[in-house]
C-alpha cells in the first residue's frame, strides 16, 4: 500500500503532466520534508517511472513504467476518484483477491480499498465455479465497500456495477458491451467480464460488500483453455489492439463511485434505468438454470431488488434471484 507522501506525490505529478513542480511545492502538498519528496522519486524512477529533475524548476512526469505488470503506482497516476481505488494492495500471485479482501474487511480496512493480483491460482466464480485467472493478461480484482444499506440492496451493487463497466470499457475500447443478467458482460455474444459480489452482514446491515471483478483484456483467443474457447472473449480481441489494464481500472473506479454516490442520493431508479439501456435478455426469451432447476419464459424485467422476472408459458410470474441464463 502506498505511504500518504507516495500517494500525495503521485497525484500532483499526474495533475500536472506538462509542467515542472518544485520539491518546496510537492513537500507542501504532501506534508513532509523536500529530503522525502526526493527519496520518494528514486523509489518511483527505481520501479521504471522516468521523471525528469532541473534545477530550480523541480521534477516533471515524463512516462509512465513499461512493465507488463499493472502496478499501484499506475493505477494511482491518473486515478479521478476521491476514495474508491485509493488504497491499493496488489499482489503477483493469490488464490483469490476475494478471500484478501474479506479478510482486509475484518481488519477495519477503509471503504474503497481495492486489491488486485496478476494472477489467481484458486479465482472463484458465481455458484460456486472457479474463474480462469491466467498471470498478466486479465483484471482480477475486489473492490471493498461499506454502504449503510440492510443486505437486500447488495443485489443491485452486481448491477451497479456492471453499468459502470459497461461504461469503462466503450469509453477506452470503443466497442459494443451489453449486459446479460445479472452479471455477464458480453461483447459480440462472448463473455468478457464477470462480477461476484459478496457481503459480511447481519440481519439489519451491510459490514462489507466484496465487489470480485474479472475481466478477460489481452488474451488471444488461443489462451483460452478449451472449454472457453467458443464462449469467452477478452477486449484485446475484440478491439485490435492491446489495452491498457490500468487505464480500465482507473475508469471502472471513476464511473464506480460516480454511480454509487448517485446511488446513495436518489436510490436505484437511475442506476435500473441505466442497467435495462444495456441488457439484452428483457423483453426475450430465455432460459433460466437454476440450482432448483430450469425454468423458461419471457425475462419481462428487473425488480427494485434488481431480481429478475420471468413470466413463463402459462403466465405465472417467476422470481429469479440467482441463476444461469440462456437465450
Ligand atoms: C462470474 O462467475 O461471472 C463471476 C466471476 C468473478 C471473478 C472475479 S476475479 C476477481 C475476484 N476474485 C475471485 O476469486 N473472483 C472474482
Amino acid at each position: 500500500m502506498a505511504s500518504k507522501i507516495r500517494e500525495s506525490l503521485l497525484v500532483s505529478l499526474s495533475a500536472h503532466q506538462d509542467e515542472y513542480l518544485s520539491g518546496e511545492q510537492l513537500a507542501k502538498e504532501a506534508g513532509c520534508s523536500r529530503t522525502a519528496i526526493w527519496k520518494h522519486i528514486e523509489e518511483l524512477r527505481k520501479e521504471g517511472i522516468t521523471i525528469d529533475s532541473k534545477r530550480k524548476k523541480g521534477y516533471k512526469l515524463m512516462q509512465l513504467s513499461q512493465q507488463d505488470n499493472i502496478t499501484e503506482t499506475d493505477i494511482l497516476l491518473g486515478l479521478q476518484t476521491t476514495s474508491l481505488g485509493r488504497s491499493i494492495h496488489h499482489y503477483d500471485a493469490v488464490e483469490s483477491t476475494q478471500k484478501i479482501a474479506h479478510k482486509l474487511a475484518q481488519e477495519h480496512a477503509p471503504e474503497g480499498t481495492l486489491v488486485i493480483a496478476e494472477e489467481q491460482t484458486a479465482g472463484r466464480g458465481r455458484m460456486a465455479r472457479s474463474w480462469h485467472s491466467p498471470k498478466g493478461s486479465g483484471i482480477w480484482m475486489s473492490l471493498l465497500l461499506r454502504p449503510e444499506l440492510p443486505p437486500q440492496k447488495a443485489p443491485q451493487f452486481t448491477l451497479l456495477t456492471a453499468v459502470a463497466l459497461v461504461q469503462a470499457i466503450e469509453d477506452i475500447c470503443d466497442v459494443q458491451v451489453e449486459i446479460k443478467w445479472p452479471n455477464d458482460l458480453l461483447i459480440n455474444n462472448r463473455k468478457v467480464t464477470g462480477i461476484l459480489t459478496e457481503l459480511q452482514a447481519d440481519s439489519e446491515q451491510i459490514h462489507s460488500l466484496i465487489i470480485g471483478i474479472g475481466m478477460n483484456v489481452n488474451q488471444k483467443q488461443e489462451d483460452f483453455p478449451k472449454e472457453l474457447v467458443d464462449i469467452a472473449t477478452s477486449l484485446a480481441i475484440e478491439k485490435g489492439s492491446e489495452v491498457s489494464r490500468a487505464a480500465i481500472v482507473q475508469r471502472t473506479m471513476y464511473h464506480l463511485e460516480k454511480y454509487y454516490h448517485l446511488y446513495m442520493e436518489k436510490g436505484f431508479a437511475p442506476i435500473k434505468l441505466l442497467w435495462e439501456s444495456y441488457a439484452i435478455s428483457i423483453g426475450r426469451h430465455i432460459t433460466a438454470r437454476t440450482f432448483n432447476g430450469s425454468i423458461s419464459g419471457i425475462a419481462s424485467g428487473i425488480t427494485e431488488e434488481g431480481v429478475l422476472l420471468l413470466e413463463d408459458d402459462q403466465g405465472a410470474v417467476h422470481s429469479i434471484y440467482s441463476a444461469d441464463i440462456e437465450i
